[in-house]
């Protein structure tokens, strides 16, 4: 693998971070992006009339019926959200099974809301930033029971397949990923791609964070239905981008790969893989127009991996992280017991949740439910770089309402179940400022900063290393936001305002980054779901 200059990933979180605009200065939004002695506003969605189409639609191919029934698997949406994906691996992917991790993970809700100016806006089974929804879903198949060997995409717009390939090109993946063990004994990979321009048509470069945000949000359903359905499953980062690229037939720039899962497990070895021609089949345009944000792609492009062989050398580099000895007091939380876990499988609870942007102040979470996300959320999955429960990322909590634990700053310690007191003290006002000053997180019982020391990730993992320190986070708050679902609880993604949260959590975090944040508590009987960023 060649030698990343990381110094590109590092100029391109700088040129993407947010932070506040002065009251003086012009702007809808009230945040500015990267420099400020360069003043970009950081919203762009400028132009209503190229507004990207929320979904990728192929003209021509002929719709596979997928069934929309959901079976009651028995397990509890907080076992499934902790499961680390190899347990109770005996079961093999069906049609059945594709159809519910598109539906549930990609899959669109009747559910519109139409803001003051007439715009009508569409809502998918997992949440994503602005609702733009910018990812695709595809399948690479063996010959299942019910469903020929192919590639296929998860249509949203109708809840069907559509076979982009025909045969089986499991090899070539596992050739993609210098033969990582559960790409190479899976009976179905799924691939999860970005458009990127569906989401910078309104965030500009920082869509690039976005991608791993989203994504992350998307994989913690994938490997929630995965668990359920009692499906080993796998999250592969590492893989020759333009390889996957070529074999889904998208283009690398406009839409690429950005993670793998492997599901299940045979013991019969893949055939050779037919040859992947291009294929450039026709698929309804997304806007008149379209803006290439050159920061982002660049980043994308640097963050690429050339071969399968280097795909194997930077999967080598899998860190097992240990973080610094607690230095403060200790709070041991005391998670639900198996036997007490709500029994409601992600099946259910997937379509109950939704974004909770209003808190009620006047009341506090159980300590047993604040531990039970925490210990649940954070146990990690089963991957061929992140490794589980030594996250890449710190996870700092402004804690507001939990019986028993006295307001203040706190960092989670997953290895010793604790949470250790960094600063006791009210600090409603200064959550609500460093969110990008949104209301809902001083009003929200606690909020999880995940903060990620970058020059050490891409020390070890190269300008790639930028994609992991995004998307762990977001993956694990997705998990727990529909774990809070399970308890009678609510939560929503968010943004931040950069330096400020680092400034707000340090001493302790100095040197570290944000990588993303989200906040949960107790709905306000009245909530309403309101839009956000
Ligand atoms: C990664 C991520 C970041 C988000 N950031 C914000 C935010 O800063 N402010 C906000 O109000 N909502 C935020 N959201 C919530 C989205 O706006 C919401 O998911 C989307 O509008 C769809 O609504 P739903 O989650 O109710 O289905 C975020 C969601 C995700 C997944």
């Amino acid at each position: 693998m060649r030698n990343d200059d990381v110094e590109q990933a590092l100029a391109f979180h700088n040129a993407t971070k947010y932070y506040a605009l002065s009251d003086s200065e012009p702007g809808d939004d009230r945040i500015g992006m990267g420099d400020p002695a360069d003043r970009r506003e950081a919203i762009w969605q400028k132009d209503w009339d190229i507004k990207p189409l929320l979904y990728k639609v192929y003209e021509g191919l002929a719709p596979i019926e997928l069934p929309r029934e959901l079976p009651d698997t028995g397990m509890p949406t907080l076992a499934a959200i902790a499961a680390t994906g190899t347990s109770g691996s005996a079961a093999v992917p069906d049609k059945a099974l594709l159809g519910r991790l598109g539906l549930l993970t990609n899959g669109s809700l009747d559910r519109t809301w139409t803001s003051a100016d007439g715009r009508e806006h569409h809502y998918r089974t997992a949440g994503g930033t602005g609702a733009l929804y910018h990812l695709e879903l595809y399948f690479v198949c063996a010959e299942l029971a019910d469903l020929p060997a192919g590639v296929y995409h998860y249509s949203a717009i109708d809840h069907t397949l559509r076979q982009v390939r025909a045969g089986d090109f499991r090899a070539a993946l596992a050739a993609a990923t210098g033969q990582e063990p559960s790409i190479a004994a899976a009976p179905v990979v799924l691939a999860v791609t970005s458009t990127f321009w569906r989401n910078a048509w309104r965030y500009r470069e920082r869509a690039y964070r976005h991608t791993f945000w989203d994504a992350g949000t998307s994989l913690s359903h994938i490997l929630a239905v995965a668990a359920s359905a009692r499906v080993a499953a796998t999250l592969v980062l590492g893989f020759a981008d333009a390889a996957v690229n070529a074999l889904l037939d998208v283009g690398g720039t406009r839409e690429t790969a950005v993670a793998l899962v492997a599901l299940g497990h045979t013991e019969a070895a893949a055939p050779p893989a037919p040859e992947v021609g291009r294929l450039d089949l026709p698929t309804r345009p997304l806007s008149s127009a379209e803006v290439t944000w050159h920061a982002l792609t660049d980043m994308h492009l640097a963050s690429c991996l050339p071969t399968g062989a280097d795909a194997g050398q930077w999967r080598s580099r899998r860190w097992e992280r240990t973080p610094p000895p607690p230095a403060g007091p200790l709070t041991a939380l005391a998670p639900l017991p198996a036997d007490r876990l709500d029994a409601r499988p992600p099946e259910q609870i997937i379509f109950r949740r939704r974004s909770t942007r209003k808190y009620d102040t006047d009341v506090e979470i159980p300590f047993a439910a604040f531990s039970t996300l925490l210990d649940r959320s954070t146990r990690g999955v089963a991957s061929d770089v992140l490794a589980p429960g030594a996250p890449l990322t710190d996870l700092y909590l402004v804690v507001n309402g939990v019986e028993g634990l006295a307001p203040g700053i706190y960092l989670h310690h997953p290895r010793l179940g604790a949470v250790e007191l960094l600063r006791e003290g009210g600090f409603r006002a200064e959550a609500t400022r460093i969110a990008a000053d949104q209301r809902y997180a001083g009003d929200a019982h606690v909020n999880l900063y995940y903060l990620a020391h970058l020059p050490s990730i891409l020390d070890r993992y190269g300008n790639r290393g930028y994609r992991l320190a995004q998307l762990e986070g977001a993956l694990h708050a997705g998990k727990l936001h529909l774990g809070t679902h399970a308890l009678g609880l609510g939560a929503v993604g968010s943004t931040a305002f950069d330096d400020e949260v680092v400034d707000f959590f340090s001493p302790h975090a100095a040197g570290k980054d944000y990588a993303f944040v989200t906040v949960f508590g107790k709905r306000r009987a009245t909530s309403r779901t309101t839009r956000g960023r």
